[in-house]
């Protein structure tokens, strides 16, 4: 795992669209797949990739976008629904052809249908190759995609309950918490930990918690985003108020400096 802790919350997703290029494939065999978080973590990094794309460093026309997660009984074209923010808010900013984003479908409201919408999500993963790099945020109470506490660390995409703490935070885009989905299809646990590269930022003290506790806690189904300690392929970036509450700090910068010259 790598951690590195930017001055600030551009530096920080600076460093993050660093980490996503560099994961990704150049040899032209296949398309590029890259796994998309909604949230306001990866806002800074999707704008670092449309800087990189401008400059001409990479092109994201022949790239699949595979979201993380959706909510279950929005109507199409809602503008909450995690489509249309991806589509707001990357797809545009960084030259992703909107038929080439694959969004879980969580607009049945029976069960059987949301199950087979979740097993078609992942077949869907599985015809593409499998995720290059899967962008992640982390959610004040740990979770990631929408993986809450007590998530198995095994799973797959499948339809999960909210918790209050997660539909409290997230009511802030919708006109009340009445209106806030209590359920969603989230990629799983395990779906994540199968992306070839994962890269999470986090930003500002309201995470520096669940930082700690995912990068240094125990490995846990009651803290989701500690899998990522599981995984032989994760870049961590933070500024410096969501590294605040690190223990091995110190570690962590001197390994970021590398080799020492000779
Ligand atoms: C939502 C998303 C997560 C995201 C989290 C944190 O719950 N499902 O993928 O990481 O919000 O959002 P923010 O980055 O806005 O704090």
């Amino acid at each position: 795992m790598e951690v590195v802790v930017g001055t600030t919350p551009g530096d920080a997703a600076r460093r993050a669209a660093e980490a996503v290029l560099a994961g990704l494939p150049t040899d032209g065999d296949r398309d590029p797949v890259l796994g998309l978080a909604t949230g306001s973590s990866p806002l800074g990094l999707y704008r670092e990739l449309g800087r990189a794309v401008a400059e001409g460093r990479v092109d994201f026309s022949r790239t699949h976008g595979i979201a993380l997660d959706e909510y279950v009984g929005l109507p199409p074209g809602h503008p909450e629904g995690y489509r249309q923010v991806l589509l707001r808010e990357v797809c545009g900013v960084i030259g992703l052809a909107p038929e080439r984003l694959a969004v879980p479908d969580g607009s049945a409201t029976d069960l059987p249908s949301l199950v087979a919408a979740a097993r078609a999500y992942e077949e869907r993963i599985r015809q593409l190759g499998g995720v290059d790099v899967q962008i992640l945020g982390i959610g004040a109470n740990g979770h990631l995609g929408f993986n809450e506490p007590g998530s198995a660390l095994t799973s797959r995409t499948r339809v999960k309950r909210l918790s209050e703490r997660t539909r409290r935070d997230n009511a802030r885009f919708f006109t009340g918490l009445d209106d806030v989905p209590t359920h969603c299809v989230t990629q799983g646990l395990g779906t994540i930990l199968a992306a070839r590269r994962l890269v999470l930022v986090a930003t500002g003290d309201a995470k520096a918690e669940a930082v700690a506790a995912a990068l240094e806690g125990p490995l846990s189904a009651s803290v989701p985003a500690s899998v990522l300690q599981w995984h032989p392929d994760t870049v961590v970036c933070l500024d410096e108020a969501a590294a605040s509450a690190l223990r091995n700090r110190q570690y962590y910068d001197d390994a970021a400096a590398g080799l020492p010259e000779r």
